[in-house]
């Protein structure tokens, strides 16, 4: 079984989005001990899947012939969830959009670590300003916030995010919220 860090999952479904022509991409990361788990949400309002592609996606190996290829990111995200004790779902609406979901058990023996995911939200931030990225983290009773959006309206809609000012405290910012998630000061 392939150990790959929970954030490089995110990293390929946020592709996906991306690819999907979303203009907004929601990425949500829910830890809590005292449940146990650890939850992953993907949303965006990219161009959706009809009923027929969502099947064929989440079970590649089903179908005996295809008319275009189909890869593997979603249905390796889904494996690596259901081997960690956890679940994993997918609903998408062709024209609106898509929604993934996986949870892994914590303490299972096969639960990859969630890996760098300040990289993972800064690169897809960097390089794609056309598009707005909603990213909330919470672990147990804390949460951190990173929104687009209100970073557009703080530096002014003109400033753009790939100036190494700009890209130095984006970078400074996600990793000062992350770290104070898991109880730095
Ligand atoms: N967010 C999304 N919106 C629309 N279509 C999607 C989305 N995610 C995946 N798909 C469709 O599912 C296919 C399979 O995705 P994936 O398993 O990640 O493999 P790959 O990206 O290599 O094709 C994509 O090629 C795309 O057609
Ligand atoms: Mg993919």
């Amino acid at each position: 079984m392939m150990m790959k860090e929970i954030s490089l999952h995110v990293l390929d479904i946020i592709q996906n989005s991306i690819a999907a022509q979303a203009s907004f991409i929601e990425i949500c990361i829910e830890i809590s001990h005292e449940c146990d788990k650890l939850l992953v949400s993907v949303s965006d309002n990219g161009c959706g899947m009809d009923e027929q592609l969502r099947k064929r996606v989440e079970n590649p190996y089903a179908t005996s012939r295809t008319t275009r290829k189909v890869g593997l990111g979603i249905p390796m995200f889904k494996a690596s969830a259901e081997a960690a004790g956890g679940m994993f779902s997918l609903t998408s609406k062709l024209g609106e959009g898509t929604c993934i979901q996986a949870g892994y058990k914590l303490s299972h023996w096969d639960c990859p670590p969630l890996g760098d995911i300040a990289q993972t939200v800064y690169t897809s931030v960097i390089c794609n300003e056309n598009i707005n990225f909603l990213y909330l983290h919470r672990v147990d009773a804390r949460e951190f916030r990173f929104d687009t959006r209100e970073i557009r309206r703080t530096l002014g809609e003109d400033v753009p995010f790939n100036l190494p000012e700009v890209m130095a405290w984006i970078k400074e910012y996600l990793a000062e919220g992350i770290h104070t998630l898991y109880g730095g000061a």
